[in-house]
């Protein structure tokens, strides 16, 4: 079976040669009997790899379970797993199959496997190496033929560096390894399973799909996604349900996605406390607020040109077009300047644009947004705090240490 073929049997979606590389792995590696460890962060759909191994393996109609180690209480994992007998702990009323020998035959998925405890992972090993198992409570050797997929969300080395994993059963363990990219290094996907995950929605929910606009497909795309497809399908299906309006724009979809991990933007805060994020959540929006106002610009300049229909205006006007277009961050063009049609340039001076000296100082450009909400809402603290996107909380505290009052 190819890899296309994979993904539709299986219903992954995506296209990044690093989500083919890891299933063309999986689909190798299946036919033998290797044990495999499935690595990659949170979200990324490692669920579906131990599937595709099984269903793509000999043992295809043998049985196959996945067991969360990570569910599972200490107390009872070595008897979920290998069984016990009769009377070997209180409430073991009767003897019991574990995993080991239920599965027999077929394949066991042990997800979060850095959770298991390390008398456990003895006996994981133990039974990876020879086949033999012992049921809690007995002292007999049984056999058994079990395929291990193994998955993890955690960084191995470094739990077995801190001691809380065996090296040899991850020696064991990843004998093939495969890790699962993360949603940020398969950018290329990201619109592609935003569409599927809103065509779901639209028909679990009866209604029309949502729709990005160009704005919010470059923002879904910079953003760094730390729970991976788990947080996009959740989000696109929150943004569904709530909107009404089925076009999405950047703003709106700037809503829903927590501040802080666009990766193409500048890192300009690093800090943990709930301050510094509220002055990052502040100086996105400004930013983001910022690209708005300048393309509405350009688009008001455009509409000029091409309104005016008089070559020398635009020739005329270059230096001004051409400083539009450098971006100065200027949130209120002097339109009455220029452009007026009729308003012919040489005999009457033009009034120049009052210049402004761009600073790239973020603290004078917050405080210069601080004042500028302040103002346009006579003073309001909370409608001031509503416009920059800060709790009020935050924006009196930043009044008093710039001493805005
Ligand atoms: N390529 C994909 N195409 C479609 N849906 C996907 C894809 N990858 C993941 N998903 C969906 O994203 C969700 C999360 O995937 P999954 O449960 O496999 O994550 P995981 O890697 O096991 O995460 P965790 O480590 O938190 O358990 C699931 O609903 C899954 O169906
Ligand atoms: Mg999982």
């Amino acid at each position: 079976m190819d890899i296309l073929a994979i993904k539709q049997r299986f219903g992954i979606i995506g296209t990044s040669p690093l989500l083919d590389r890891a299933i063309d792995i999986a689909r190798q590696v299946a036919a033998t009997d290797i044990t495999v460890l499935i690595n990659g962060e949170s979200g990324t759909g490692k669920e579906f790899f131990p599937k595709i191994i099984h269903n793509l393996s000999s043992r295809k109609h043998g049985p196959y379970i996945a067991v969360n180690c990570g569910a599972i209480p200490e107390g009872t994992i070595d008897s979920e797993l290998f069984g016990h007998e009769k009377g070997s702990f209180t409430g073991a009323h009767e003897a019991r199959k574990g995993y080991f020998e239920v599965v027999n035959g077929g394949t066991l998925f042990l997800d979060e496997v850095a959770e298991l405890p390390l008398s456990t992972q003895v006996r994981l090993l133990r039974v990876l190496e020879t086949g033999e198992f012992i049921r809690v409570g007995s002292s007999a050797v049984l056999k058994t033929n079990v395929r291990v997929v193994a998955a993890t969300n955690l960084d191995i080395p470094q739990a077995i560096s801190n001691g809380k994993f065996r090296q040899d059963l991850y020696y064991r363990l990843s004998t093939v390894p495969i890790t699962v990219p993360p949603l940020r290094e398969r950018k290329e996907d990201i619109h592609l399973l935003f569409r599927k995950f809103s065509s779901d929605a639209a028909e679990k929910y009866h209604m029309p799909g949502i729709q990005l606009d160009e704005q919010a497909q470059n923002l879904l795309t910079s953003y760094r996604w730390p729970g991976n497809i788990r947080q996009l399908k959740n989000l696109t299906d929150q943004i569904s349900i709530i909107e009404k309006d089925r076009q999405i724009t950047g703003p709106t979809l700037m809503k829903y996605l927590p501040t802080g991990a666009f990766s193409d933007l500048p890192v300009l805060y690093k800090g943990e406390d709930d301050s510094k994020f509220n002055e990052r959540e502040l100086l996105y929006k400004v930013l983001f607020d910022m690209k708005h106002d300048m393309n509405d610009l350009k688009q008001l300049v455009m509409n000029m040109i091409e309104g005016g229909g008089e070559q020398h205006i635009q020739g005329e006007n270059a230096h001004l077009i051409q400083r539009l277009y450098k971006e100065e961050g200027r949130q209120q063009a002097p339109a009455r300047i220029i452009f007026q049609p009729g308003e012919k340039n040489g005999s009457e001076p033009v009034q120049e644009p009052e210049e402004i000296h761009e600073t790239y100082s973020l603290e004078k450009k917050e405080i210069e947004f601080i004042r500028r909400a302040l103002e346009k809402h006579d003073g309001k603290r909370k409608d001031a705090a509503l416009e920059l996107g800060i709790s009020e909380r935050t924006l009196y505290r930043k009044i008093k240490e710039y001493n805005l009052e």
